[in-house]
């Protein structure tokens, strides 16, 4: 039996954390599917095509740590415009999606695009000041300089871009439930994540 839940927002609402601690409260599966933009924007930092990157991606793309820079979150925003490269990826993840024994997606256009059918979706957010404080205290805790002016000028650019694109724009479901951790603590958007899944398995 197959259970969706798809989690979007905008960068640093803390989506993944959220996705990790609810996937393994119901023993679920779990998608960051922001890994898969980046690993194709990695490609094309390295001069690969965006489209031929996006078709050619393999699962051993994914793990790798560089792919959490700042350099390269930006260049997933700038690929993920384009259409054919969204295309490419969707199969994978619809697949992911309903795979049996339940599945977490995280991203921007999982409940809206990918999984429109998802059985619970939220949509996770916060202020641009606080996120862009999270972020980064994350870079400067993995040895990377940056001010936090220039990761909040990043993070709103991305939202921009990533809210603004005519295709499978970042925007909230009509049947989500929104959850802003401006003030919450992990513990607690994680409580409220939960809640909202039991209260849509009923
Ligand atoms: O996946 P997304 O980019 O939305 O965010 P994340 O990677 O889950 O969270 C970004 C950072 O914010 C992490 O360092 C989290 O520990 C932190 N965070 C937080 O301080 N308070 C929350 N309520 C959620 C996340
Ligand atoms: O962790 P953070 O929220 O900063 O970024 P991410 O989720 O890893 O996503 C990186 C970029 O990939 C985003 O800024 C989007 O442009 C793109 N993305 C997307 O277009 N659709 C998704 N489902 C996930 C990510």
């Amino acid at each position: 039996m197959s259970f969706a839940i798809a989690i979007d927002g905008p960068a640093a609402a803390g989506k993944g954390t959220i996705s990790k601690a609810v996937a393994a409260h119901f023993g679920f599966a779990h998608l960051d599917t922001g890994l898969l933009y980046r690993a194709v924007g990695a490609k094309v930092l390295d001069g690969v095509d965006p489209i031929e990157a996006a078709r050619s991606l393999v699962a051993e793309d994914l793990e790798n740590d560089a792919l959490r820079t700042a350099d390269v979150a930006q260049a997933a925003s700038r690929i993920a415009v384009i259409g054919e490269v969204r295309a490419a990826l969707v199969d994978f993840q619809r697949a992911f999606a309903r795979r049996a024994g339940g599945a977490v997606l995280d991203g921007r256009d999982i409940g809206t695009v990918i999984c429109p059918d998802a059985e619970a979706k939220l949509f996770v957010t916060a202020s641009a000041e606080v996120r862009a404080a999270r972020r980064h205290a994350e870079l400067l805790g993995r040895g990377a300089e940056a001010t936090l002016q220039e990761v909040l000028a990043d993070v709103k650019e991305r939202d921009a871009r990533d809210a603004g694109r005519a295709e499978a724009p970042m925007v909230a479901a009509v049947d989500a439930v929104l959850i802003d951790t401006s003030s919450m603590s992990i513990e607690a958007a994680v409580t409220a994540a939960i809640a909202a899944v039991e209260a849509a398995r009923k």
